[in-house]
Order: structure tokens, then sequence, then C-alpha cells
């Protein structure tokens, strides 16, 4: 998607003005998206005192059309780079809860166990608020055998927060992609749209 630089997360922090758009056809979803300016907010973010909570004061302070932003909007979710950064700890800073995507692939596990130890290591030191909502099994492909060994392992250490509802693996996806559309959009009826609608449905069910 192209981004208008006026209207990314960079901008909205640094000039602490959000512009977020609706996004057609759904109705009520309004994005606010990343721009490639972000690389450059981690210095600029190194240098200041309350360097950790940049962006939950930016969601707590910020009006949108006249109404603060988190009165605005039923759920506000914020798409995470995977590496720890100062970006992510703002993340979890800002965040209730914590939902972690995860492909079906042994290198996947290899990164869980840390980013969990990160997650209790915010809420310990920033952010008592932080709970660990759930987990996802994505691009799930029954005939792998690799997909049924990564999701018992998960389920063997975390088996309280792995949500039953699992992703399809499927080319749709990147096909959706290439035409900028979500995959709900793109095929409403596909078994990964499905996956998703049902995944919400628990989703909402764990609140
Ligand atoms: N269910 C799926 N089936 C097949 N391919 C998928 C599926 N979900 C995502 N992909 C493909 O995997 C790639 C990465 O997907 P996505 O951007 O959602 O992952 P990510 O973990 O957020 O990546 P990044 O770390 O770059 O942010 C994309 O090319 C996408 O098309
Ligand atoms: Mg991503």
């Amino acid at each position: 998607m192209k981004v208008n630089k006026k209207e990314s997360i960079y901008q909205a922090l640094i000039e602490g003005e959000a512009k977020p758009f609706l996004k057609e056809p759904f109705q009520g979803l309004y994005l606010l998206p990343s721009s490639i300016d972000l690389v450059g907010l981690e210095l600029e973010l190194s240098d200041l005192e309350k360097r950790e909570y940049v962006l939950r004061d930016f969601l707590e302070e910020t009006n949108l059309n006249g109404k603060d932003l988190l009165s605005t909007f039923d759920f506000i979710f914020i798409d995470s780079p995977p590496s720890l950064s100062l970006i992510t700890v703002n993340i979890l800073c800002a965040s209730q809860g914590v939902v972690i995507p995860l492909q079906c692939e042994y290198y996947a596990l290899e990164g869980l166990s840390l980013l969990v130890k990160t997650v209790r290591g915010i809420k310990e030191a920033f952010n008592p608020e932080l709970r660990l909502f759930g987990m996802v099994l994505m691009m799930y492909d029954p005939r792998n055998r690799l997909t049924h060994e990564v999701a018992e392992e998960v389920k063997k250490h975390f088996k309280w927060i792995v949500f039953e509802t699992v992703i399809p693996r499927s080319v749709k996806v990147s096909e959706a992609q290439s035409f900028g559309k979500p995959i709900l959009d793109y095929e409403p009826n596909h078994k990964v749209s499905e996956a998703f609608r049902k995944l919400a449905e628990e989703f909402l069910g764990r609140l």
C-alpha cells in the first residue's frame, strides 16, 4: 500500500496528531500505517526521558475529530516488528494485551520463549496491565509433518493461551496482497477468511 507520509504513525508520533483513514470497504476499520521513517524513530526516541511511553502518551492524549482516540475505537491493534527494539518496547508499554502469531516452522519456536520472557519483563518493569492474550498458529498446513510437531510443542508449553483456531496456509493470501486487498475482501468465503472470522470470535470470547 502506498503511504502518504502525512498519514503515517511516524508523523503522528512526532506531531502528536493522528490522521487515521477509513479503510474501504470495511466499515469502521481505520488504518494508521507505518512508513520507512520509523527506522529513524528509534534514534530520535533514545534521547527522550520517558522514551518507553511515547506511544502510550500519544494514544492517551490524541484527539480524532474532537473525540479522544481511546474512546473513539473499540479496539486498537498495533502491528509490531518481530525484533525487540525501543519501538517494540513502546508498543508493549502502550498495550493491554499481546497476541503472538506463530508460523508453524522450527525457527519460530526458538524465538518464542524469549518473546514470552520479554513480555513478562516489560509487565514487571513498565506496564503491570500487560497480559499475554493468546498465540495463533499461522500458515497451518495439516499435510506437513513439521506443522503438527510445532503445534504440539507450542501447545505443550503454552496450552492455556493457544487459540483453538488456526490460520491455514494458502497462496490466496499472497495473491490478495498482490492486489492490495485483505483476504476477507478478496475471497470472503475462502477457508483462510473463515478462519480469521472464527479467530475474531474466539478473541472476543476471551475478553
Ligand atoms: N496464511 C498464509 N498462507 C500463505 N502465505 C501467507 C499466509 N500468511 C502470510 N503469508 C505470507 O507470508 C509473508 C509474510 O506475511 P506477514 O507480512 O503477514 O508476516 P509478518 O510475520 O508480519 O512479517 P514481518 O516480520 O515482515 O512483519 C507474506 O508474503 C504473506 O503473503
Ligand atoms: Mg508484520
